[in-house]
């Protein structure tokens, strides 16, 4: 899915305008304005009903922009970009001062990342040529505030569409959920969201495993609030040799529920909607939310997930639906 010269001109148009444009990703699509511009990025939290104080992550054309918006930044942090952008990893560096409040949520520090998305990239680079460094696209997930990632062109419209001037549309997302983000701005790097940079690809630059920190409650990360990631229908997450025998006691009462399952295929003459995902996390992840953006729509009282293996590699997935389960169904 390759947009058309005209698309991208007139995206960049949009944006100097001040406008919103929603973007490609290779992990979610993101609601784009100019970071540097505070009452273009006020829209994004209009748009999403989004609290003020939760910080935005600012996408950049390249490694050669960083020092423009923040400061002080250590040797590791340019070893991470190394061997990882452009790609899913999020950094969080001490911000410049002319950086806006808007975008880093008050805080003295920003988040940035230089997405591995090929529309994005040009988007990015064309904006870079009419702005020079300071062509930032602060761009978070571009759903209503609290529900699931859309990672379609098609999911943006359903969220968001009359009230977004644009989307860009870049085909469905590579990775599927949300980059890792690692805080550069401490002492000792820390993830602050996992996702598909594993702690294991981390150690790798960094010779140890960073410590992990999804602290719950605290608005710091805002995919770190307990309740995220949401579909309006109720979730539970059933340990699978139990799944079965759950389905059918829902069943008896009355309920009716949607399964995700990696392991089981569809029971013979189960009525419900039943979705089979690929039982390796790389997978998994690709195809989740739009698994439970289906499941959702399905008009049942219940969707059940059979409950992820506990490796290490599972650690993304399983943090996006515990958060799934805690805040779903509150609409
Ligand atoms: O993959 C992604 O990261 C997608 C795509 C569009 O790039 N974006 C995304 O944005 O997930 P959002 O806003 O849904 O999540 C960004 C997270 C938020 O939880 C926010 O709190 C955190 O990044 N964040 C941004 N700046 C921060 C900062 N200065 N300190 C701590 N956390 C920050
Ligand atoms: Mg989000």
């Amino acid at each position: 899915m390759t947009p058309a010269d005209a698309d991208y001109q007139r995206a960049v148009d949009l944006l100097v305008a001040g406008e919103l444009v929603a973007i490609p990703t290779e992990t979610v699509y993101g609601l784009g304005a100019d970071a540097a511009n505070p009452a273009a990025v006020a829209k994004i939290f209009a748009a999403k009903g989004r609290p003020a104080d939760h910080p935005l992550i600012v996408h950049l054309a390249g490694h050669d922009a960083v020092d423009e918006w923040a400061e002080d930044v250590p040797a590791v942090a340019w070893e991470l970009m190394e061997t990882f952008w452009p790609g899913p990893l999020t950094l969080i560096l001490k911000k410049q001062a002319w950086v806006p409040s808007t975008v880093t949520g008050g805080q003295d520090t920003v988040g940035l990342r230089v997405p591995g998305h090929p529309v994005a990239l040009e988007l990015l680079r064309r904006f870079a040529a009419v702005r020079g460094k300071r062509a930032g696209i602060a761009a978070p997930s571009a759903n209503r505030f609290g529900r699931i990632s859309p990672t379609t062109a098609a999911h943006v419209a359903e969220e968001l569409g009359s009230t977004i001037p644009m989307i860009l549309d870049g085909g469905p997302c590579a990775v599927g959920i949300e980059s890792t983000i690692i805080d550069c701005s401490r002492s000792e790097p820390v993830v602050l969201r996992p996702g598909h940079i594993s702690p294991l690809h981390l150690e790798a630059v960094l010779g140890r495993l960073p410590a992990i920190e999804t602290s719950d409650g605290a608005p710091r990360v805002s995919g770190s609030l307990a309740a995220h990631y949401a579909p309006t229908t109720p979730l539970r997450m059933i340990a699978g040799e139990r799944l079965l025998d759950f389905i059918n006691a829902q069943r008896h009462r009355g309920g009716t529920c949607a399964v995700i399952s990696p392991n089981q295929p569809p029971q013979a003459g189960m009525p419900h909607a039943w979705r089979m995902l690929p039982a390796d996390p790389v997978g998994y992840a690709h195809e989740l939310y739009a698994a439970l953006r289906d499941m959702d729509h399905a008009g049942v009282d219940l969707i059940v997930v059979e409950a992820l293996p506990t490796g290490a590699e599972w650690t993304a997935v399983a943090d996006r639906l515990r958060r799934a389960a805690a805040g779903a169904g509150q609409t």
